[in-house]
């Protein structure tokens, strides 16, 4: 497996959903450091999106794992530390499609959304697939120049 070592982060919305996917992985043999809140008292989903993105953009995981009531908040979040890729899904298609095409190095998703065997499948779709370079290289190339200069040569 390509990760082996995962970080993964929620909010109040997700605090069961986090410690059964995190037992999940764990009972395959991933390493997963939680950063998430263990308590259903209202918890700003930033603190574990940033917490997340900050472990994979410096390498210290391989790739993370974020769940708030739509992963929707989480993932934006996520999404602001440079070098970050994060997916928000509700289905395993696109975090399979996210891997091999866009190199996505956070996968997220909502507790308020789905049910937890969606939950897996989406987990085991988007570690189970590789980035395919390529093609697809190129246009990641174009995402990084936008994050580092906002702009981008190519709309010039
Ligand atoms: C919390 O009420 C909710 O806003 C949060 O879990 C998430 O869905 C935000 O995107």
């Amino acid at each position: 497996m390509a990760f082996k070592k995962l970080a993964i982060g929620n909010d109040h919305t997700a605090v069961e959903m986090r410690k059964e996917i995190q037992a999940y992985l764990e009972g395959q043999g991933y390493e997963v450091i939680s950063v998430g809140t263990d308590s259903t008292e209202r918890f700003n989903y930033p603190v574990s999106g940033y917490k997340v993105a900050k472990m994979v953009a410096s390498g210290e995981v391989d790739g993370g794992i974020l769940i708030c009531g739509t992963g929707v908040g989480i993932s934006l979040a996520a999404n602001k530390v440079k070098g970050i890729r994060a997916v928000v899904c509700s289905e395993p298609y696109s975090a399979r499609l996210s891997r091999q095409h866009n190199n996505t190095n956070i996968v997220a998703f909502g507790a308020r959304v789905i049910g937890i065997e969606t939950a897996k499948d989406i987990v085991d779709a988007w570690l189970g697939a590789e980035f395919e370079g390529g093609r697809h290289q190129v246009r990641i190339d174009m995402i990084s120049e936008i994050e580092a200069t906002q702009a981008l040569a190519a709309a010039e």
